[in-house]
Formats: C-alpha cells, structure tokens, sequence
C-alpha cells in the first residue's frame, strides 16, 4: 500500500473515533415558536438544568437528581385551551422525563409526542432535518481538521 494511502487509512480510523471524545449536542427551545428553529447546544450540568426547569413548568415531581449522562428530550403536549408545552433540550438519563406526569389542574393536557435519544441532535423537528446535517458534516470538518494537527494520531 502506498503511504498516501494508509495516511487516508489512519485518518479514518481517527475520525470514527471522534464521537467519543465530543459531548452530546442537542436541539434546544422551550415554546413553540423557538422550536421552529431551535438552537444547537453542548450537553452539560447547566443545560439539563435549564430544561428541568422548563419541565417544572408542566410536569409534576420533576427529579432535582443531577448524573454525568445526557440525553437529547424532545416533548410537546397540548392543552385543551391551546397553551403548549414544547420543550427541546438535555436532560439527566435519569430524569425519565417521558414518564413525567403532566400537571393537570385546571386543564386537560393531551401528550402528543415525547421521546429522549443519545445521539447528536437527535431531538429535532421533522422539518429541521437538513440543517442537522449540515451541522453533523460542518462537526467533523471541524474534528478532522483537529486530529490531523494530532501527533500519532
Ligand atoms: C444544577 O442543579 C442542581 C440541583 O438543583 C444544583 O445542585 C447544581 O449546582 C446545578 N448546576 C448548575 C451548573 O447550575
Ligand atoms: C406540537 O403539537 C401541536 C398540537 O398537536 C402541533 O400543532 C404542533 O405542530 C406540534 N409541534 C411539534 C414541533 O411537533
Ligand atoms: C416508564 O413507565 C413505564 C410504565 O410504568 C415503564 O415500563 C418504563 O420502563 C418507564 N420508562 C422509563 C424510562 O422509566
């Protein structure tokens, strides 16, 4: 083999082990006009706070338990008289955030969607799919560039 060519091996190598070494990046808003295009944040202990307390705002017995593992929350419900809850964001895995209890008082809630995952911007609406890509390429643009300047790598 060429060295051109194990270079181009080596470098794959390291870019298949890059989504270790990132943080988790989720989708965040928390009303359904900043979730037409919510903004991209890292996952870390203030930002799984921030979505707790969104989560206070709707949910009843929301945990304050803090752990060191994220994922990606995507919820939206809606009450009979319009008023919706539609949060984007990251949350402690051991939130259970879908299991949450809606606070019914005065209203009836009817839980439309909720869901968490552990990928990148995996917590997206539909209709931003093509924008996740773009981050997901511009991300490993980025990474690449970053490793090739990495001794040994
Ligand atoms: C997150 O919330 C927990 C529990 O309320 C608190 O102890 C911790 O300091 C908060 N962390 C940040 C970064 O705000
Ligand atoms: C949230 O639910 C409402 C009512 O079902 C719906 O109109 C809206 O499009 C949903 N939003 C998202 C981002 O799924
Ligand atoms: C949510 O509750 C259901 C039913 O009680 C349970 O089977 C499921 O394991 C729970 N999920 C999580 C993530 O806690």
């Amino acid at each position: 083999m060429s060295q051109k060519v194990i270079y181009l091996l080596r470098l794959l190598i390291c870019i298949a082990g890059v989504p270790t070494v990132f943080t988790l990046e989720c989708y965040e808003c928390n009303n359904p006009t900043n979730c037409v295009s919510p903004s991209v944040i890292q996952c870390d202990q203030s930002a799984a706070n921030r979505t707790r307390d969104e989560l206070k705002l709707y949910f009843l017995n929301v945990p304050d338990i803090i752990s060191s593992n994220y994922m990606c929350l995507r919820t939206n419900s809606t009450q009979s008289n319009g008023r919706t809850a539609n949060i984007h964001g990251c949350i402690y895995d051991e939130t259970k955030a879908c299991n949450l209890t809606l606070n019914t008082a005065g209203s009836h809630w009817s839980k439309s969607s909720c869901f968490y995952c552990s990928t990148d911007l995996c917590n997206s609406a539909p209709n931003i799919a093509d924008y996740s890509s773009a981050v997901a390429i511009i991300t490993l643009s980025v990474a690449s560039l970053l490793l090739t300047n990495v001794p040994g790598c």
